[in-house]
């Protein structure tokens, strides 16, 4: 397993000495619910494994129970405070992987407010979307947040994995029941996030992402 272990302040203006097209692919893995008593952290106990396991990447979390921004906007000391700790694991991100739960259709608002607390960190960058729910899988949730990336300049990997009657996919020590099918499926997502990371990296170094 890779881990991040430095992390500079600002990749747009200080882009890192390991930004070759062979180094590790630096993934930030976003959490997306807070829900007293949520499911969300056995999925991505599951998804973190899965990343880890993958050769491509470094990996770094963020999740959205970690904190507690506030929606309206004000850079009050304690959101500062909190922005130092949760922007630069966005801002040095080269990719993304965003796990969503579906809630009436969509995905939670306490990740919509961490996304909207954010501009330039998501910036030409690409996104994966892993989604847990009732009997959609969060599918909702997933096209939904597609149209949220694309107003921010951050591209969508076309597959994704999702867990449909998520409470049921996973026993009770929190393993996956039938882990083929939904290992596989993060394998191919992966795969191709990786692709789009080191595609927009050497991109990138070749000139600024101008949109
Ligand atoms: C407010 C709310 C709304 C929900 N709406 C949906 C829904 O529209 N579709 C669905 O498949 N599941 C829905 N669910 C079920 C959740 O996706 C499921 O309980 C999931 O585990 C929630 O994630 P969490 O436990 O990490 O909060 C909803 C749950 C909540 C709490």
């Amino acid at each position: 397993m890779k881990t991040a272990t430095d992390t500079p302040t600002d990749v747009r203006t200080a882009p890192s000495a390991a930004s070759t097209s062979s180094a590790p692919v630096r993934v930030t893995v976003v959490v997306g619910s807070n829900r007293t008593g949520r499911f969300g952290p056995v999925v991505a106990e599951w998804l973190l494994g899965r990343v880890r396991a993958h050769d491509d990447f470094e990996v770094d979390v963020v999740d959205v129970a970690d904190f507690d921004l506030p929606t309206t906007f004000a850079p009050t000391p304690e959101v500062t405070a909190q922005l130092a700790e949760i922007t630069p694991k966005l801002a040095t991100a080269e990719a993304f992987v965003v796990l969503t739960p579906e809630y009436n259709h969509s995905y939670p608002a306490a990740l919509k407010n961490l996304i909207d607390w954010h501009y330039h960190e998501w910036r030409a960058k690409p996104v994966a979307l892993v989604s847990y729910g009732g009997l959609s899988g969060g599918l909702r949730a997933v096209e939904h947040l597609r149209q949220v990336f694309a107003e921010l300049h951050a591209t969508t990997v076309r597959d994704t994995v999702s867990f449909h009657h998520a409470h049921t996919s996973f026993d009770d020590t929190g393993h996956l029941k039938e882990p083929s099918a939904p290992t596989t499926a993060a394998k191919v997502m992966l795969d191709q996030l990786a692709w789009w990371g080191r595609a927009l990296r050497e991109a990138k170094e070749k000139r600024p992402y101008g949109g």
